[in-house]
């Protein structure tokens, strides 16, 4: 043990770390041992690397003349994109989806700090009549694609979890075994995670014997991917093609066929799914292009100036908001982990991370003291060779759960509720039927398993009224 703690000793010491091993004399065996682990976990040069590189790429941003919104005309468009058009891609992706090429990957390896729930947002129900959570209603519309693509081979579901969601998600699906898809096509693996720095980038121990951890941002999916073998196993099932997605939108069209069907055609590498932004505030990225690349410019980096341009109709010039569903090539996300992945520059977040004062008191901050490094899932984008931008439309497909409900809030369960509500009554009414107004509003809700988008309502609809709340399961 001893030999152990020297070597890691001399590793950090090395490394500009050396504080880590502040407290180990005040330590029990069980502390030392759990601190010993982190320690051999973390590669402090690395850290320090990826650190110092990020410090210099802040700088280092394009001049805002060198961005530019994506032209209209570049875009498929559930909105502008004839019909004919739409309907050839959507048969493109389900024939595709039957057989067997299209896999689907969500991120969930997310702290859900805003929402402020302890428990993995995917478990969490939105107050849907039926109470569905999250992860219900994605693997129920899983299971609708494949009954759209007249499919008995199930689309494989790659999950990645982190080391906070990892038990607890694995538990939920076990627990629901796994909301009736082949426990062989669902698979779970883990992202890496980064220790917590203060602004001048010492690692903060949290603890007098642990040091604060974080996921790596959902652009250690790339990574992960790698090292926890899903890509070789989505190579080994003869997957192709990749639609990613975020845990949070309860709209989500996971795998949708439409946006797959559209990237193929367009023989992408990758693409990204959008919607239109009106609101300069609204905490999402935007897709743009700087000289021949696409790339994203997120909420948080995005100038005000920037992100409130607007053209000669008012309309925000950079307006093409990515609702975090991206398409991947296989082949394109095997050149990421090869070549790629190293290049990506972390990100910097700053946050209130817990820490042990001189005398090693545990201190909650009250405003952010540090830093976490996160890598973000679109910074491959601007080494795509053929990207594909794809519009969907909010009403249809974007909703997402960022926020605990409060009067006036956005983004939280109780919008998400009604944006469901709002679709499936639609669906009714362009199916034939119509859902009545009860003492809480519309309330309609439609189990994936019965439509996926809208179709197959005619028969059981057409003709009829419903009062609210409406269950169509
Ligand atoms: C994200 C997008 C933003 C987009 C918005 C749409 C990124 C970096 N930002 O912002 O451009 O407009 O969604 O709702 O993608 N996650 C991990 N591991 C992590 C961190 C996050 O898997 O280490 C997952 C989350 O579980 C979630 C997704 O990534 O499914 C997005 O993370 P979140 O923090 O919700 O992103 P936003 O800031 O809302």
């Amino acid at each position: 043990m001893s030999a152990n703690v020297d070597e890691q000793r001399a590793r950090y010491e090395a490394a500009g770390q050396g504080h880590v091993f502040r407290f180990w004399e005040q330590l029990s065996q069980g502390q030392r041992d759990t601190l010993l682990s982190q320690l051999k976990d973390i590669d402090p040069e690395e850290v320090g690397r990826s650190y110092r590189a990020m410090q210099r790429g802040q700088g280092e941003s394009e001049a805002p003349e060198d961005v530019k919104p994506v032209p209209e005309d570049a875009f498929g468009s559930m909105l502008r994109s004839p019909a004919s058009l739409l309907s050839q891609w959507e048969k493109q992706g389900l024939e595709q989806i039957a057989e067997g090429r299209m896999a689907v990957l969500l991120l969930a390896g997310g702290q859900g700090t805003r929402l402020g729930m302890s428990c993995p947002k995917g478990m969490v129900s939105v107050g849907l009549p039926s109470g569905k959570s999250l992860f219900q209603l994605q693997a129920e519309r899983i299971r609708a694609l494949q009954r759209l693509a007249g499919t008995a081979k199930p689309v494989p579901w790659y999950i990645v979890t982190s080391a906070h969601t990892h038990v607890p998600t694995e538990a939920f699906f076990r627990e629901h075994a796994w909301f009736g898809l082949d426990p062989d096509s669902v698979r779970f693996f883990q992202q890496g995670q980064l220790p917590a720095l203060t602004v001048s980038g010492k690692i903060i121990l949290q603890d007098k014997g642990l040091i604060a951890m974080a996921p790596n941002g959902n652009g250690g999916v790339y990574r992960a991917l790698s090292s926890s073998g899903a890509l070789a196993d989505m190579q080994a099932r003869g997957v192709r093609h990749v639609h990613t997605y975020c845990v949070d939108n309860v709209l989500v069209r996971v795998g949708d066929p439409a946006f797959l069907g559209f990237c193929i055609h367009k023989n992408a590498d990758c693409g990204a799914e959008v919607v239109e932004k009106v609101d300069p505030t609204e905490p999402v990225g935007v897709v743009c292009r700087v000289g021949d690349h696409y790339r994203v410019l997120e909420y948080s980096e995005i100038s005000s100036e920037l992100a409130s341009r607007r053209d000669t109709h008012g309309r925000l010039e950079f307006s093409a908001a990515s609702i975090c569903n991206h398409y991947f090539s296989v082949d394109f996300l095997q050149e990421v982990v090869r070549q790629y992945e190293p290049q990506m520059l972390y990100h910097v977040a700053h946050k209130k991370v817990g820490y042990v004062d001189d005398e090693g008191r545990p201190v909650a901050p009250d405003k952010p003291n540090g830093i976490k490094m996160e890598k973000f899932i679109f910074d491959v984008f601007p080494f795509s060779k053929n990207f594909a931008v794809f519009e969907v439309l909010r009403e249809d497909a974007f909703s997402p759960l960022k926020n605990a409900d409060k009067p006036g809030q956005v983004d939280c369960p109780s919008t998400a509720r009604k944006a469901v509500y709002i679709l499936h009554a639609h669906w009714v009414e362009k199916a034939g039927g119509h859902v009545s107004s009860g003492s809480g509003g519309v309330v309609c809700e439609i189990s994936p398993l019965v439509s996926y988008a809208g179709e197959a309502l005619q028969e059981r609809v057409k003709g009829k009224t419903f009062p609210s709340p409406f269950v169509l399961d």
